[in-house]
């Protein structure tokens, strides 16, 4: 067993382990994967500022999540089809959120449905949805996540279409046989192997392209359950938001997998945040695998951060376990970035505790 000392090292266990098909299917971004590289690349121009001769001994991670106290601010983001990673899937991943004190985001495309993740026992789950042209459906599917216990949906807002992933394309990308997107099974046709990547012709013939602002009204005529908005990286879409009774928004572009030469999601964050007003919640995802990227989406105003791959290719290499420890390492890291920082807590994380490359003059001395 090799010892694994930070979370990006589950990724080369995972390209190892896996099926071309599956591994190229996890890993990859839009057309160049520009904003793929930049989702990183962009963490790496914020540096810090950190505050020193400060008892550092106690220091609390614990936040609070619409309502909902948890362990740290790092949480799970929604990813499709986690079976194709581990035969266990979705379920250890839930077991292993729920054994971190954090959240889970299940996806509309697990292969595990809302019912048997909920089995797993006790835990904060939010549900992932995609909204398809069917209604009905989408209506059923929202009210059996509500049922299940799952506390808020994150409705996935930038993927009218699916994004152009080559490889996906290359590899003709389809469903394994043996598994299926299990909150579907038996209401909607299977994913099939084309001449192309299945997803994509699965998404062009389910999804509802003309989702709009005024479905989100219509989402909430549904559901009492909050609903986050999953893909905002804009001011002016954040008032919108508001407008609409949104009850938080993701900060995301989809882990670089829809529109390519979007910025990275941490160089849209603080636009987004101050858009918000202080009014709703904002996280952020994409890019986030070390602690010190957690502190800087902090810094910058963000409530929490979702994670993605790092689920997948933790889940491949090890399971359950895995996950684990992946969570634990980011957690430990995390902390680490708070005490060498002088935080004892996540109100004391503040905007002065990093620099920006668009903060003038201070900036064009330090990057
Ligand atoms: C995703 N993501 C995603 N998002 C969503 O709303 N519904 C989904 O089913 C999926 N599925 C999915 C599959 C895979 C393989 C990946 C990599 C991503 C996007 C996901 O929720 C999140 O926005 C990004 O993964 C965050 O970026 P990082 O952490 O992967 O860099």
């Amino acid at each position: 067993m090799v010892e694994i000392t930070n979370v990006s090292e589950y990724e080369e266990i995972a390209k190892e382990r896996l099926p071309k098909m599956v591994y190229d299917y996890f890993a990859s971004g839009a057309e160049d994967q520009w904003t793929l590289k930049e989702n990183r690349s962009a963490f790496s121009k914020i540096l810090f500022r950190p505050r020193i001769l400060i008892d550092v001994t106690n220091i609390d991670l614990t936040t609070t999540v619409l309502g909902y106290k948890i362990s740290m601010p790092i949480m799970i983001a929604p990813t499709a089809m986690q079976k194709m990673a581990h035969p266990e899937g979705e379920l250890a991943t839930a077991r292993a959120a729920s054994a971190a004190g954090t959240i889970m985001t299940l996806s509309s495309w697990a292969t595990s449905s809302v019912e048997e993740v909920a089995s797993t026992g006790a835990g904060i789950r939010f549900f992932q949805l995609y909204v398809y042209k069917d209604r009905n459906l989408v209506a059923q599917l929202v009210k059996r996540a509500e049922k299940a216990g799952f506390k808020a949906i994150a409705l996935t807002v930038d993927t009218p279409r699916l994004g152009r992933r080559e490889a996906d394309i290359k590899n003709r990308f389809a469903l394994p046989k043996y598994l299926t997107l299990k909150n579907f099974e038996g209401l909607v046709g299977k994913m099939v192997k084309i001449d192309d990547s299945g997803l994509a012709s699965y998404v062009s013939g389910q999804v509802d392209q003309s989702l709009s602002w005024k479905d989100v009204k219509w989402l909430q005529t549904i559901t009492k359950l909050p609903i986050l908005l999953k893909g905002v990286v804009t001011a002016e879409d954040t008032k919108i938001a508001l407008q609409v009774g949104a009850a938080g928004i993701i900060v995301s572009n989809h882990g670089a997998r829809q529109l390519d030469y979007v910025p990275a999601t941490i160089n849209c964050l603080e636009e987004v945040v101050k858009a918000a007003e202080g009014r709703i919640p904002v996280f952020l995802d994409g890019g986030v695998r070390r602690g010190t990227d957690v502190f800087k989406a902090l810094a910058l105003g963000a409530s929490g951060v979702f994670i993605g791959r790092p689920v997948l290719f933790s889940l491949a290499a090890e399971g359950e376990d895995g996950v684990r420890k992946m969570l634990q390492i980011l957690r430990d890291e995390f902390e680490l970035a708070m005490a060498l920082s002088g935080c004892r807590s996540l109100k004391e994380i503040s905007r002065n505790h990093i620099v920006t490359e668009w903060d003038k003059p201070r900036s064009t001395s330090r990057l």
